[in-house]
């Protein structure tokens, strides 16, 4: 999603700033733009197309200035064009780059209006940048800083003005922005990643502060205008873009990954201590009596699948909420749950405003199970459990989402011994089974070949349903999303007992049904509903454990799983399915890694 990066230094700057757009890229983005200071006003070069293109651009015309700010946007207000694209200008003095969405934007347009400025963009940025206009008087920092009270809604901006050429003010609320220390520059940046390497130290700014950085040093100061001081941290270095290798997309290459990523993210001492989440963890596990877990998406799958471990394993009471929900919803604070985050990127909006409304609501045990050591949900949570997927390009989560399973069975039983419902036997049963993951995924994977045959079907059809049932239904509500976001069919998943209380009415010659069957206590079941769908003509595409006996048939195709997996069977049935949607969306020629209208790292709400 939206990126900022800025920059005041002793050289040119320009390039440094492209390279941390480019560093950004992999989050999403549809138009981008950089703008520098010179006396006359801010100068700019701005693009609808890759980051590349404005490098091309820059160094086409000879670009260059010591001082500047630059920007990838997602279109929020306003259409993914050039004229949208930040930098925004006011009156040719200043520049601002912006990520978030400004809520009282109409009124601010009018009252801006009042005054005599006029709106050359859609967007809501626009008003921010008159604003700040309006209100200069020979102090960028004070005009920023009165005009952010004027503002709601969640905001990250970096600005610029012609007459403090060696100045960039930034401030955040809502949405992520760090300071960076460099030698010879200082920086700005909505993620350290962007500025690693020029910047050796970074600090985070928090909810309300406000920045100016000059070649002297930044200043800091908190919401009220207090000087603030904000702890300095090293930069990991930037370890590069990451390497596509034999892969046709950065979705195949990660799904291919997921042997490794899980094997990294099983600690090597596992031994379902709480202490790998936290060195308090067991104080606070012996005191909550419920979880409640908050996520978006694919990780809310994963929360999803969590609930039936922590209540089947640990035997203690699992709520899964939708981040954008919760955060809205009049609900009933229990002050012993333990508010569990689930997140790749740790700074998904949504789910970062629903952690701190639970918090405000005085739920103070908080764990985050995350992929990002550096983001702001884990920095917010008292406990964490890394996962260590790697870097995730593809906007598509699949590493991400077996990772965050892992990390959620370790913790369903770590708390399950605690509390007295795992014996050393079934401790040993599960370590095991967790160890020979890695191993069991690669016999999954070999499936690819069968999948790729299957997937040539898919991609003529419009539609498909997904069944599941108890620990799979949110594997097949999982299979659907991944289909839909990156081939765009359109995909349903259902419980499969559901579908005689409506989505059976769908169900035609036209309509596959693919049916996430491990052989579980729920199978005969299954094979019932599977039935339903045949005699109403629906095709079944079927994912069957080894020992399941459902035979291919007229209207029936089976592909068996190397391996029945008990309990942790979730991690090993949804990656048939990352893999069918991969091969029915290359099969569509869709631009799988950057799927239209998507971003990797949602920062708005
Ligand atoms: C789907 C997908 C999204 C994310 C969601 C939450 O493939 O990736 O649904 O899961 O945007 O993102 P994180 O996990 O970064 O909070």
């Amino acid at each position: 999603m939206c990126g900022i990066v800025g920059a005041v230094a002793l050289r040119n700057i320009v390039p440094v700033l492209i390279e941390g757009l480019r560093r950004l890229e992999y989050r999403g983005y549809d138009s981008c733009g950089v703008a520098i200071v010179t006396a006359e006003g801010p100068q700019r070069v701005r693009s609808v197309a890759r980051v590349a293109e404005l490098d091309e651009q820059a160094r086409e015309t000879r670009f260059e200035g010591v001082t500047g700010i630059a920007h990838t946007r997602w279109a929020t207000h306003g259409a993914p064009t050039v004229n949208n694209a930040h930098p925004i200008f006011s009156s040719n003095a200043l520049a601002i780059v912006h990520n978030g969405i400004i809520e009282n934007y109409e009124s601010l347009r009018e009252m801006l209006r009042g005054k005599g400025y006029e709106f050359v963009s859609q967007t809501d940025t626009e008003v921010i940048a008159h604003l700040i206009h309006s209100l200069y008087k020979g102090d960028l920092f004070a005009a920023v800083r009165e005009a952010v009270q004027q503002l709601s809604g969640a905001y990250a901006i970096g600005v610029v003005h012609k007459d403090q050429p060696h100045t960039v003010v930034g401030a955040r609320a809502g949405s992520p922005l760090v300071v960076g220390y460099g030698e010879g520059g200082n920086f700005i940046a909505s993620d350290a990643l962007a500025i690693a390497g020029s910047a050796n130290r970074v600090s985070y700014l928090e909810e309300g502060d406000i920045c100016e950085v000059t070649l002297e040093g930044v200043r800091i100061v908190d919401r009220a205008g207090n000087p603030a001081e904000r702890p300095a941290r090293d930069v990991q270095a930037y370890s590069g873009a990451v390497e596509l290798g034999p892969y046709r997309h950065y979705m195949q290459k990660e799904i291919f990954e997921q042997p490794r990523a899980i094997s990294d993210t099983i600690p090597a001492d596992v031994a379902f201590d709480p202490v790998q989440f936290g060195e308090n963890a067991g104080e606070v596990f012996k005191g909550i009596d419920s979880i409640l877990i908050l996520a978006c998406g694919t990780s809310y799958y994963a929360g999803l699948t969590a609930k039936y471990w922590l209540e089947s394993v640990a035997k203690i009471r699992t709520e899964v909420e939708i981040a954008s929900e919760y955060r809205y919803r009049e609900s009933v604070p229990n002050p012993r749950s333990l508010v569990v985050t689930i997140s790749q990127s740790g700074e998904t909006a949504d789910t970062l405003a629903a952690l701190k409304h639970a918090q405000s609501l005085g739920m103070e045990h908080t764990l985050a199970v995350c992929n990002v050591a550096s983001s702001a949900m884990v920095r917010l949570t008292e406990l964490k459990f890394l996962t260590h997927a790697g870097r995730e390009i593809g906007v598509a989560s699949t590493k991400a989402f077996t990772t965050q399973l892992v990390g959620l069975f370790i913790l369903a039983v770590t708390l399950g011994k605690l509390r007295g419902h795992v014996n050393a036997q079934q401790e040993a049963t599960y370590l095991k089974a967790l160890r020979h993951l890695p191993a069991a995924l690669n016999g999954v994977l070999a499936l690819e070949p069968q999948i790729i045959a299957w997937s040539q079907e898919f991609a003529r059809k419009e539609n498909a349903l997904f069944l599941g049932r108890g620990l799979h239904y949110p594997i097949a509500l999982e299979g659907a999303l991944k289909l839909k976001e990156i081939s765009y069919i359109h995909a349903e998943a259902y419980p499969a007992g559901e579908l005689k209380h409506g989505p059976l009415a769908l169900v035609t010659e036209a309509m596959p049904v693919v049916t996430v069957a491990p052989n579980d206590a729920l199978l005969e079941k299954l094979k019932s509903n599977m039935q339903e769908v045949r005699a109403r003509g629906g095709h079944l595409y079927v994912f069957a454990d080894a020992d399941t006996h459902i035979a291919s048939e007229e209207g029936i195709h089976v592909i068996r799983m190397p391996e029945h997996y008990g309990l942790l069977s979730p991690i090993l049935h949804v990656v048939p399915l990352q893999l069918l949607a991969y091969h029915t969306a290359c099969t569509r020629g869709t631009d799988v890694d950057k799927p239209r209208n998507l971003a990797k790292s949602v920062t708005v709400e």
